[in-house]
C-alpha cells in the first residue's frame, strides 16, 4: 500500500514539475516585462499558453537545424492568433501596378546598410505601414539633403484619410519631436504640425518577384517591403538568419535597410521591423536572401515600393 502511494506521490510531482517550473519562469518574466493580468483565471490562462511557447522555443532550439535562434521575449504570453491579430497590419490589396524603375541599370555592391532613425514600437497598434512609409520617407530625405531626421508616425496615422489608422493601410498613402507616437487613434492636430519637412514627389515599384531588382533598389535607398509574419518564429526575439518558416500571405510593412552575407555564405536582406528593439536583433531581423522562390522569403520581394524625391 505504502509503495504505491509514494509511485503516486512520484508521478504527481512528475507532473506537475513542468507547470511549477513555468509558473517560476513566468512569474519572473512578468516582473521583468511589467505585466499585471486583471484576475487570476487570466493570469492561469497566460501562463498556460506561455508555457506552451517556452517548449515551442526549447524544441526548436534544441532541434538545431536553422541558422537562428529563438528566445523568450515580450510576446511569449500571447497564442500566434493573438500576436497575428495585434502586430501586423498590412492590407494587401493585390501588388501594385509596375511604374518606372530608376534602378533597373544601376551596379550592385555585395553588402550595405542604411543608418536609421532610433527604433521604434508600434505598440498594439496595426499601423506598420505607417512606420515603414516614415523609414523610407526618412531615408530619401537623408540622402537627397544629408540630413537625418525623425518624422512622426504620429502624423500620418491621424492625417492620413485613405489610409486606416490602427486597423492597418497601404504604405503609399500617407517631424516627430513635437509629435511623439502614441499608439491609439487620435484626431488631427494642426498645431502640432512643423513646417512641412520632407516632402515626397510619388514613389516607384520595384519590379515585383525579382531580389536581384530589390537589391539594386536598397542598395540606393531604404526599401518599403511585405511580407507574411504569421509564422510563429516572427512572434518571438530571432536571432541569426531568418530561413522561415512563413508563407506568402503579405501581412506586415517593414522597411529593407541593407543586405549582405554571412562568413559561411548564408545571403541576407537587413529588415526594420516596428516592434521596439526588444525584438530581434536591436529591433531588427536578418532575412534570408536568395532562396529558391522568386518570390523571396516571406514573399519579401513580391510587394516593395520607396519614396521619389
Ligand atoms: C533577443 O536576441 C538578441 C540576440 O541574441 C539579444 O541580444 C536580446 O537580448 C534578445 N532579447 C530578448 C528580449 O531576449
Ligand atoms: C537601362 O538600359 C536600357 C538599355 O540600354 C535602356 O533602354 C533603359 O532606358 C535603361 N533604364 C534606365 C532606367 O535608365
Amino acid at each position: 500500500m505504502a509503495s504505491i502511494g509514494k509511485k503516486q506521490h512520484i508521478l504527481a510531482l512528475v507532473l506537475l514539475l513542468p507547470i511549477c517550473i513555468s509558473q517560476v519562469i513566468h512569474e519572473q518574466w512578468t516582473k521583468k516585462y511589467g505585466k499585471v493580468y486583471k484576475d487570476a483565471a487570466e493570469k492561469q490562462k497566460r501562463l498556460l499558453i506561455f508555457k506552451d511557447n517556452v517548449e515551442f522555443i526549447e524544441s526548436f532550439n534544441a532541434a538545431g537545424n536553422k541558422p537562428y535562434k529563438l528566445s523568450i521575449n515580450h510576446l511569449t504570453d500571447q497564442t500566434n492568433e493573438e500576436f497575428v491579430a495585434s502586430h501586423n497590419g498590412y492590407k494587401h490589396k493585390g501588388s501594385h501596378s509596375q511604374t518606372p524603375f530608376k534602378y533597373e541599370n544601376i551596379t550592385v555592391g555585395l553588402e550595405g546598410k542604411w543608418s536609421c532613425q532610433a527604433m521604434k514600437d508600434q505598440g498594439q497598434c496595426g499601423n506598420c505601414w505607417a512606420f515603414s512609409t516614415v523609414a523610407t520617407t526618412e531615408g530619401i530625405y537623408q540622402i537627397t539633403t544629408s540630413m537625418l531626421m525623425s518624422l512622426s508616425e504620429q502624423e500620418l496615422v491621424d492625417c492620413d484619410s485613405v489610409d486606416h489608422g490602427c486597423d492597418g493601410g497601404y504604405m503609399e498613402g500617407g517631424s516627430e519631436a513635437n509629435y511623439p507616437y502614441t499608439a491609439v487613434d487620435g484626431t488631427y492636430d494642426a498645431n502640432k504640425e512643423a513646417s512641412p519637412a520632407a516632402q515626397i514627389k510619388g514613389y516607384e515599384t520595384v519590379p515585383a518577384n525579382s531580389e536581384d531588382a530589390l537589391q539594386k533598389a536598397v542598395a540606393n535607398q531604404p526599401v518599403s517591403v511585405t511580407i507574411d509574419v504569421g509564422g510563429s518564429a516572427f512572434q518571438f526575439n530571432s536571432s541569426g538568419v531568418f530561413t522561415g518558416q512563413c508563407g506568402t500571405q503579405l501581412d506586415h510593412g517593414v522597411t529593407a535597410v541593407g543586405y549582405g552575407s554571412t562568413d559561411d555564405g548564408t545571403q541576407y536582406w537587413i529588415v526594420k521591423n516596428s516592434w521596439g528593439t526588444q525584438w530581434g536583433e536591436e529591433g531588427y531581423i536578418r532575412m534570408q536572401r536568395g532562396t529558391d522562390a522568386q518570390e523571396g522569403l516571406c514573399g519579401i520581394a513580391m510587394d516593395a515600393s520607396y519614396p521619389t524625391a
